[in-house]
């Protein structure tokens, strides 16, 4: 926990900001009945992990940015953690599952008709402010991904019993597609280098890797289980990940990002010591 919150300290302030947006985006997104259900949604907030890797990829490039530049940011990590929070609502609608974080989902309360429309809001929100925003990357970079997550999200309910490949395949497009976009959209708010662009790209993809094979190993996921998926298997994509970042210079941004791949790691054993 620790190297989180090291991590997360390194973009505190901006994190506070996003934050700050998100909790009153109730107010801003539609009043009335539906209010409540956005209140109770975002009473209990992630840990703002997208919007991290946003944040650290564009300062591990320009520490400093423009007024222009941390703007488009906030707007970016806003927009992110919408689609986020958009995609967690229909997961739990898909799994049937009744709890998140700690309390009740939005279908367990509200039944699956009021989550899906509030999953669509959400969703609908972010695209606007990526609409808003001066350059289309914002757009292009999520529209993509949240075709390939979805597509995802048929082929892992269509193929219940596929190959250790097809695993790979998709916990990439459920979930590390999704965090390499974070990486990629900080990085070129920071206008980085080709080179540093794919760089980042790859660490936010081998960290989606081990964030999805770290939560299937603890949640006992049966299509793991089926391709004898270990943690093993996560730390491989941790010495990937680690090697990507290699040309990086040193700062406290970059060690941010390598902080989150060992709280990622970490967290399986603290969990596992827990139960
Ligand atoms: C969690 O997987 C689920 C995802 C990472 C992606 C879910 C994506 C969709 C439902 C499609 C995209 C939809 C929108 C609106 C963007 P899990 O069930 O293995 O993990 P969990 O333990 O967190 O439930
Ligand atoms: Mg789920």
């Amino acid at each position: 926990m620790l190297r989180f919150i090291e991590a997360s300290n390194a973009v505190r302030k901006e994190l506070n900001e996003v934050e700050n947006i998100l909790k009153n985006i109730d107010e801003d997104l539609i009043k009335g009945a539906s209010k409540e259900v956005f209140e109770y949604f975002f009473k209990n907030s992630g840990k703002y992990l997208r919007p991290m890797l946003i944040l650290l990829s564009a300062k591990a490039i320009k520490p400093d940015m423009t007024i222009e530049q941390r703007v488009h940011l906030i707007n970016l990590c806003v927009a992110v953690e919408l689609i986020h929070s958009a995609s967690l609502i229909h997961d739990d609608i898909i799994d049937n599952d009744l709890f998140r974080r700690g309390q009740k989902t939005l279908n367990g309360v509200y039944g699956r008709k009021i989550a899906v429309l509030a999953g669509d809001a959400l969703f609908a929100k972010a695209f606007n402010i990526l609409a808003s925003m001066t350059t289309r990357d914002g757009e292009q970079v999520m529209t993509q991904v949240v075709e390939k997550m979805c597509v995802a999200e048929i082929e892992q309910a269509q193929y219940s019993e596929g190959s250790r490949k097809e695993y790979l395949r998709i916990i990439e497009g459920k979930t590390a597609v999704f965090m390499s976009a974070c990486c990629k959209l900080g990085a070129l708010v920071a206008n980085a280098g080709r080179e540093e662009v794919v760089a980042l790209e790859k660490y936010g993809l081998n960290l989606g890797m081990v964030y999805q094979i770290t939560d299937d190993c603890l949640d006992g996921d049966l299509n793991a289980i089926r391709n004898n998926i270990t943690i093993d298997n996560a730390k491989e994509f941790v010495v990937k990940a680690e090697l990507d970042v290699e040309g990086i210079e040193s700062s406290i941004y970059k060690e941010g990002l390598t902080n989150l791949l060992y709280y990622v790691i970490e967290s399986y054993d603290s969990k596992v010591k827990k139960a």
